[in-house]
């Protein structure tokens, strides 16, 4: 039977960060996704580089993480687009985030000063309309944050994969893993329906639907699903040049003058059905935001099941039963983000190099 270094479950955009990073230490390297390559939430992101924006006054490890994994898209498009032809759409044209009451004004007030004593390039323009002349009306100033940028989800997580694949990995998608294999107690590879693989060391990054390969491990994750429903439009011109970010909202504007709209946040549900209601909710904010939307084309809606743990803190590490299992999940709304600094560190993890920056996300942390 094939051996392999590293399995890793999950074709998302964590498993296939994961991959590329390992495929570039010449790792031989099995990839398994029990459907398409990022056909779940990786698939359905709005594709959002929002350290500040999402996190504002965090400056804690996340926030740190964050920010390392942002600086590193520019060199990672160049690289990915080399080796597997995809365009990640990587866009810095920075985020304007707009308060909505008072409250969020003096929050925003307090996030631009702490931000920008940090040295972050986030400040108040008091003329919203000079920036996006198409803005509602009744938006006067919005928070800038340069530095915050985008990609298109969807590739960068195919540009991962494919990328791993041009330096030797494989891929096997409609290959669901059962459960791990264990021989003598210890970690051998893993079970598909058809088939075992064997390898030294197993990744586990099925996103949501991680806790269930571990459940019956003696390690319960503390996570749970959190449903997010988007839609896009396409408008006849460009209506937004930086993406527009609300409490409930945000519009991305996309290649094409496609606008992606998005999202819910409804916890502990994995059903992916979009709501005639929810979709009614974003349109509303959406249109409060940038009323021309309301004259562009209906594209479509979707949906995805974002993987969020009980502290808000991904889980990054090795399992505390088995040593040659690693498990990188819970990257919740920023998963794409977080991609290209979770392959590295998970891959210097699997190398044995242990990293301060994964400390606070060890697998132990409720306990010890
Ligand atoms: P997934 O993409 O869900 O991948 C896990 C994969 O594992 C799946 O493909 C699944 O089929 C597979 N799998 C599961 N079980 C098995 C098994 N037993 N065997 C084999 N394969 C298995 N993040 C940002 O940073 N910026 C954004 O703008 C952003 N917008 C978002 C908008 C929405 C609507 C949603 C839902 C999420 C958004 N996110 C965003 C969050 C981001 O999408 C997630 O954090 C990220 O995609 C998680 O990646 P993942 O690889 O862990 O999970
Ligand atoms: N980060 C955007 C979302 O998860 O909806």
């Amino acid at each position: 039977m094939n051996k392999f270094d590293v399995i890793i479950i999950g074709g998302g955009i964590i498993g296939s960060s994961i991959a590329y990073e390992l495929a570039k230490r010449s790792k031989k390297v099995l990839l398994l996704e029990r459907g398409r390559l990022a056909s779940e939430a990786s698939g359905a992101a709005a594709g959002m580089l929002a350290a500040l924006v999402e996190m504002g006054l965090e400056v804690g490890p996340l926030f740190r993480l964050a920010l390392k994994s942002r600086q590193m898209y520019p060199k990672l498009a160049h690289e990915l687009r080399a080796l597997s032809g995809i365009d990640i759409g990587f866009v810095d044209k920075g985020m304007l985030k707009v308060p909505l009451t008072g409250a969020e004004a003096l929050e925003f007030e307090e996030i631009i000063k702490l931000q920008g004593s940090l040295g972050h390039q986030v400040s108040w323009c008091e003329k919203a309309h000079s920036k996006e002349p198409n803005l509602g009306q009744h938006i006067s100033k919005v928070m800038e944050v340069l530095e915050d940028g985008q990609v298109d989800a969807p590739s960068l997580s195919l540009a991962f994969a494919k990328s791993a694949e041009a330096l030797g990995t494989t891929t096997k998608e409609f290959t669901q893993v059962d459960d791990l294999l264990i021989e003598d107690g210890k970690l051998v590879g893993v079970k598909t329906l058809t088939e075992n693989f064997r390898s030294d060391q197993v990744v586990v990054a099925a996103g949501a639907w991680s806790k269930n390969l571990l459940e019956s491990h003696g390690y319960p994750l503390k996570t749970y699903p959190v449903k997010g429903e988007c839609f896009s439009v396409l408008a006849s011109q460009q209506l937004l040049e930086s993406t527009v970010f609300s409490h409930g909202c945000y519009i991305v504007p996309k290649k094409g003058n496609r606008l992606l709209v998005g999202a819910t946040a409804i916890p502990h549900t994995s059903d992916k059905k979009v709501s005639f209601q929810s979709v009614q909710s974003l349109m509303e904010k959406a249109k409060k935001l940038l009323p021309a939307i309301a004259e562009t084309e209906w594209e479509k809606a979707w949906s995805g099941i974002r993987p969020q743990t009980d502290d808000g803190l991904p889980y990054l590490g090795m399992h505390p039963v088995y040593e040659n299992l690693a498990i990188a999940t819970g990257h919740y709304r920023n998963g794409i983000l977080l991609s290209a600094v979770t392959g590295k560190l998970i891959a210097d993890l699997l190398d044995g190099i242990e990293n301060e920056d994964l400390h606070a996300f060890r697998l132990d942390r409720h306990t010890s």
